[in-house]
């Protein structure tokens, strides 16, 4: 088997060939001085299992191309199988037609990654987890919850931790953290009666004097994460902290947490964080480099992935 990576996730690609005990594969993906992509794989892949590791994060559209154009560079070179490990998989926002001449961009994608040649996908925490259908080729959604309730089992006394899911969408998320930490479980209920009308937050469950674990799947502007800690402190709660997969961290996100009530916010390096984030006082990063490894390396072998999370 052979692992390539392009722009975006470098250190996990690294990590992860630690892991698996591989080398990287040599691969040179640069520009054009027009910054059209150019990519040249520098070995031998003509029969062999490559992977590519790529999240479609920021710069989303150059890495989205990347990840197109490496895959397109394997088939053509005879590839026996090439599959797409996409820590973050981008453009998931936007997974259905909530009114009228909507696009639903994470098919889309699926499409185009299905269409430049990829056999598999291996992906961590998809938006959605129906997204997965949106890929006519095998897709192995992965799940953080081991890794961030391991965290948690590390950092908390478990008998005062209250899982917290920060809206209605991401229950089933929030439950399966709170079942692994044997906590908890409440639900912050967003809502705006009417346009223009600023949200109500109302929390559902009891989270006085309770450390409040937040769960969700992104943080972009930070927004909900703040908004959500603020409730839960007005209530009475005695933290707030938030676990998030992909720190997407967008704009001025990074100064937003710094300067909130949040006591910490963990990430996971799916999407490799900035100088900026690494320099953050309360926002720490978990890494996935080894569930990626291992789910890596089970596909390699044939093996069960979802035995991962049994
Ligand atoms: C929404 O459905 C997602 O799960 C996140 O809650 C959302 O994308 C976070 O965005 P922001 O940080 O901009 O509020």
């Amino acid at each position: 088997m052979k692992l390539f990576a392009g722009n975006s996730n470098q250190i996990l690609a690294e990590q992860v060939t630690k892991y698996i005990d591989v080398p990287l594969g040599r691969a040179n993906v640069r520009r054009f001085a027009d910054q059209e992509i150019f990519v040249e794989i520098l070995e031998n892949v003509r029969g062999e299992d490559c992977f590519i590791l790529q999240s479609t994060s920021y710069p989303a559209n150059d890495h989205l191309m990347e990840l197109l154009i490496m895959i397109d560079a394997l088939r053509r070179a005879s590839a026996r199988r090439i599959t797409a490990v996409i820590p973050y998989f981008g453009y998931a926002r936007q997974d259905r037609k909530p009114g009228p001449r909507a696009p639903i961009s994470a098919k889309l994608v699926a499409n185009l990654i299905a269409e430049a040649g990829a056999d598999r996908v291996l992906t961590l925490d998809l938006h959605a987890a129906q997204i997965q259908g949106f890929f006519d080729i095998p897709t192995d959604n992965l799940f953080a919850v081991p890794v961030l309730a391991r965290d948690v089992k590390e950092h908390y006394d478990l008998k005062n931790v209250m899982v917290v899911s920060p809206d209605v969408g991401g229950v089933v998320r929030a439950r399966a953290l709170a079942k692994r930490c044997e906590s908890l479980l409440a639900i912050v209920d967003k809502r705006r009666d009417k346009p223009g009308e600023s949200e109500v937050m109302n929390v559902i469950g009891d989270v006085k004097d309770k450390d409040c674990i937040l769960i969700d799947d992104i943080i972009d502007s930070g927004g909900t994460l703040c908004n959500a800690a603020e409730a839960l402190l007005a209530i009475g709660a005695t933290s707030v902290t938030a676990y998030i997969t992909h720190g997407v961290l967008s704009g001025g996100a990074v100064a937003r947490i710094t300067s909130s009530k949040l006591k910490e916010l963990v990430i996971t390096d799916s999407i490799q964080p900035t100088a900026a984030v690494e320099a953050a006082a309360n926002i720490r990063v978990v890494s996935i480099s080894d569930l990626m490894g291992e789910a890596v390396k089970r596909t390699a072998l044939e093996k069960s992935v979802s035995s991962l999370f049994d």
